[in-house]
């Protein structure tokens, strides 16, 4: 038997199993909105003596005040009340502090003032986080690999969650011998997690891996209901939902939202309305995906629709652009390495540059002069990023079809990250997919700034490139003469050989004399 005590000590709910389970009482509908403990205990008999697993697990899931079982020995009469509750203040344990066994009637502390002094121990807690403002988040990642490897993992998703607007509240890494289709975390490491969750007022578990649907069903079941929970590819979805401006930008992401959940959208049940929510209920979230699939098609179809529509105009302004016979540079690079800062330092445009992943997500076209009435056009595109979930690359497979046009493309990379050269890697990894291998590249490594020079020169020796720093305008000269050669073929004395990446040591518009581009 197993009773759901409120702190008044009134019965909520009765359960009843046999020897050897119970089920677990749903109390999703009595703590509503709770933050931090459930607001009831749950007291249960049970044939061997102690505190059991599923106990343990009990408290981690829903949040009891207090978990009790009361011993019911071979005699019938009752034997001794083992209770426990969640220990804000220490690891040791497992987050869990046991009271000592007593009999029945005869509590070994004041358990009102106990649970009064862990809400407010969970108060003073969370109370920063609030502070900080957004919802908070625990990141968890699940590997095969290495623990460094999971770190850097977690550093970006870090930085995602970020620009999604959540506070990471705290950070788990479990390395599993090998990754379990039904359960994406060990019984054990889950109540971690939920206990970090708890302790921190996170509202958000980000799993850094993509959850298979199975695995979502599952941890809707054995997470409380307050609790939601999004993987890297849902977060950057919901990242592009946040920021997407234009007609065709919305479109794109709603499609890619309807893609990655229609397969999700097995059952309408709880696990799919905690798993659609957008952040902070922003975004083309709940109320857009919570469809059927028969109407997440028909969307799908009318959606490809409209885009069809919206790219036939792209086209046709491409066609114009090409017949005023203008050569076309565009910048592509991993997000955040300064490309929107880079195209408003050339063209003086205004785009959106922000320290935030992703800060811009639809294609932005300025002129640039060039000495001699010379003009270029330069095209802003989305960031690459690394592992770029499927949907989206192919939903952003038209903003990209615009590269093919490109005559040079300008890879931007951040010269100041500590990955910068897994980042190089992923821009040509996706620059390769979209068969444009062959295409004219010109590196430029940005934020030169924040490199020291010894980095810098290695930079530049193994991958070639320019560097310079989007923001100090004077340090574009030679990037300038580096484009203007390869885009017009013209050189000028000093020069170094034709293909060559180098900057030429004599530049014109940025002589001394004080000529201007
Ligand atoms: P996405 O739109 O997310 O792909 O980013 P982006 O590549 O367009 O980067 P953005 O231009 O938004 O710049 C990102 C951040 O880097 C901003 O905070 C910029 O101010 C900063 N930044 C850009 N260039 C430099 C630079 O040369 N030096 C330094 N220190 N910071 C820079």
């Amino acid at each position: 038997m197993g009773l759901v005590l409120s702190r008044k000590g009134e019965v909520a709910q009765v359960v009843a199993g046999s020897h050897e389970s119970l089920p677990a009482p749903d109390i999703s509908r009595l703590r509503r909105g709770r933050a931090r403990l459930a607001g009831f205990s749950l007291l249960h008999t049970s044939f061997s003596p102690g505190c059991s697993q599923w106990d343990r697990d009990q408290l981690a899931r829903q949040r009891w005040d207090l978990v009790a079982s009361l011993h019911a020995a071979e005699d019938g009469l009752p034997g001794f009340l083992h209770a426990a509750h969640m220990d804000p203040a220490s690891d040791a344990g497992g987050g869990l502090r046991l009271l000592e066994p007593h009999p029945p009637g005869h509590p070994p502390e004041d358990l009102a003032r106990l649970v009064r002094s862990l809400e407010e121990e969970l108060a003073r807690g969370q109370a920063g986080l609030a502070l900080a403002g957004g919802e908070a988040a625990i990141l968890v990642s699940v590997t095969t690999g290495p623990q460094a490897e999971a770190q850097d993992r977690l550093d970006e998703l870090a930085q995602l969650a970020q620009s999604a607007g959540l506070a990471v509240a705290g950070r788990v890494v479990q390395r599993r011998a090998r990754l379990d289709p039904r359960t994406i975390l060990g019984a054990g490491k889950l109540r971690e997690v939920l206990l970090t969750a708890l302790r921190a007022g996170a509202r958000w578990l980000i799993f850094d891996q993509e959850l298979l649907p199975s695995q979502a069903h599952r941890l809707a079941l054995s997470t409380d209901a307050d609790l939601k929970f999004m993987d890297r590819t849902q977060l950057i979805l919901d990242i592009f939902a946040q920021r997407a401006s234009t007609r065709e930008g919305k479109l794109q992401v709603e499609m890619a939202q309807l893609r990655y959940l229609g397969p999700r959208l097995g059952s309408r049940d709880d696990a799919l309305s905690r798993l659609t929510g957008g952040i902070g209920g922003r975004g083309p979230g709940e109320t857009k995906l919570e469809m059927d699939r028969r109407r997440v098609r028909q969307r799908l179809n009318r959606l490809e629709k409209e885009l069809a529509a919206v790219a036939g105009q792209r086209q046709r302004r491409r066609e114009r652009r090409g017949k005023a016979g203008l050569p076309v540079l565009s910048i592509v690079g991993y997000t955040n390495a300064g490309k929107s800062t880079l195209l408003n330092a050339l063209t003086g445009a205004e785009v959106l540059a922000e320290n935030r992943l992703f800060a811009t997500l639809d294609p932005t076209t300025r002129r640039l002069r060039f000495p001699r009435e010379r003009e270029v056009i330069v095209t802003d595109t989305v960031g690459f990023i690394r592992d770029l979930p499927q949907d989206l690359a192919r939903a952003f497979a038209a903003t990209l079809e615009e590269l093919d046009q490109a005559d040079l493309l300008l890879h931007v990379a951040d010269a100041g990250s500590p990955r910068v050269a897994e980042q190089i890697a992923a821009v040509d990894n996706i620059l390769d997919q979209l068969d444009l291998s062959d295409a004219p590249r010109l590196l430029v490594l940005n934020k030169k700034d924040l490199a020291p020079a010894e980095r810098l020169q290695a930079l530049v020796n193994r991958f070639g490139g320019v560097p310079v720093s989007a923001l100090q305008p004077e340090s574009l000269a030679p990037l300038l003469a580096v484009i203007q050669r390869r885009l017009f073929n013209q050189g000028w004395p000093g020069e170094p050989a034709a293909g060559s990446n180098q900057p030429p040591s004599l530049l014109p518009g940025f002589a001394p004399d004080g000529n201007d581009l």
